[in-house]
């Protein structure tokens, strides 16, 4: 097949081959709208009339002006461009039409055959560069190939936005999932402590009637935890299960749970066993925190020297906790009013806390207590009965 058209020239011959047409014609990019830029008029209406006949729908601009009007006028699928024109180029033409029409493929159609000029044309995103004199399915292979790639990109483009949509949705959600889990956590953690303490008050309410006592042992449990390093989980499972170490008081009885005066020694073997009542209550279920809980409900009144109950342990057979609460809870029956007896001056209350190093307290634990001086008293004097 002879080469059809050079610049200026205006012969047409249709290709021989009779399948061609019907192969190209066929595609399913053949209503695309295409506009034809030349200077050359002759040029333009041949090019335009060999894509109509092969079922495209086109336009036609002399210039870079005309095409940029042409294009803002009306939807374009594809730019077939002369490089050399008056005005701006080509190229430029190109580059401007990219940048503005994203989804716009473009063709360079040129005299010159340079390879600088192509790999230009091509970096800027031309889909094809066809050198003149061309034959005529040349144009029809370039124009379907550029129309196929860039349907491709356009569904690549959709299908990438779906993705993009779908991972910010997807990340969306996983967020409220999140926040949900935080908030129901926290409001679980919240009404599980709620309940603990609600439950230590009602117990604690036969003897003590503000319930202040498991408030402030609670509190000096927490702060002698984390003083002896305690993590912070462990630390607020002692703070919190601590609430429940006398919880065994409600299997005592009233006339020795209130007597306003000393227990006789019967009487005082009755009371001590609200340390193994708190246990039962409290110990065998699926809860870590009550498991704490049980742990200090028994061995709350266990001494180092082995004088304690309920099992006369020693040293380090009494559980951290216990030892912990041991202090915190002889400390707090010194410092507040009792039924049969008031409050010690704080200083004499602190001279027994020393006395009983290494005896009745633990003398590491009893260590921390006195480090941790300033806050203890500050929680005894904000939470006192008073
Ligand atoms: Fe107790
Ligand atoms: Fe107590």
């Amino acid at each position: 097949m002879g080469r059809l058209l050079r610049s200026g020239a205006v012969s047409l011959r249709m290709p021989r081959r009779k399948g061609w047409r019907c192969k190209l014609g066929d595609d399913e990019n053949n209503q695309a709208r295409i506009l034809v830029v030349d200077d050359e008029a002759p040029v333009r209406r041949l090019l335009a009339r060999l894509l109509e006949r092969n079922g495209y729908s086109c336009g036609t601009a002399a210039d870079a002006v005309e095409a940029s009007a042409a294009l803002e006028a009306e939807p374009f699928d594809l730019l077939l461009t002369d490089m050399n024109m008056p005005g701006e180029s080509g190229l430029d033409l190109i580059r401007a039409a990219s940048e503005k029409y994203p989804g716009l493929a473009t063709v360079m159609v040129t005299g010159l055959d340079d390879r600088a000029l192509a790999n230009a044309a091509l970096e800027l995103g031309a889909y094809g560069y066809i050198i003149k004199p061309f034959e005529s399915n040349e144009i029809l292979i370039s124009v379907t190939n550029a129309l196929r790639r860039r349907a491709l990109e356009i569904e690549n483009r959709g299908h990438q936005a779906r993705l993009e949509q779908q991972v910010r949705e997807r990340t969306a959600e996983l967020w409220n999932a999140i926040r949900h889990l935080e908030t129901t956590q926290e409001n679980l953690r919240r009404s599980r402590e709620e309940t603990v303490k609600r439950l230590s008050i009602a117990a604690e309410f036969r003897d003590d009637e503000t319930g202040r006592h498991i408030q402030r042992m609670s509190r000096y449990c927490g702060l002698l935890a984390r003083e002896m390093g305690a993590d912070s989980e462990r630390g607020e499972y002692i703070r919190v299960a601590s609430q429940m170490h006398d919880i065994g008081k409600l299997g005592i009885p009233d006339n020795i749970l209130r007597k306003p005066a000393p227990l006789t020694p019967d009487e005082r073997k009755v009371m001590e066993r609200h340390c193994e009542i708190g246990w039962r209550i409290l110990a065998e279920s699926q809860s870590e925190l009550l498991d704490v809980a049980a742990i200090i409900a028994r061995t709350h009144h266990e001494r180092v020297d082995g004088d304690g109950y309920p099992h006369g342990l020693s040293g380090n057979d009494i559980p951290f906790e216990g030892r912990i609460a041991a202090i915190a809870d002889v400390f707090d029956a010194l410092t507040t009013d009792r039924i049969y007896r008031s409050a010690m001056p704080l200083g004499r209350a602190l001279e027994i806390m020393r006395e009983g190093r290494g005896s009745h307290f633990d003398a590491e634990a009893l260590d921390a207590f006195f480090d941790a001086l300033d806050e203890v008293i500050r929680i005894h004097e904000e939470l006192s009965d008073h």
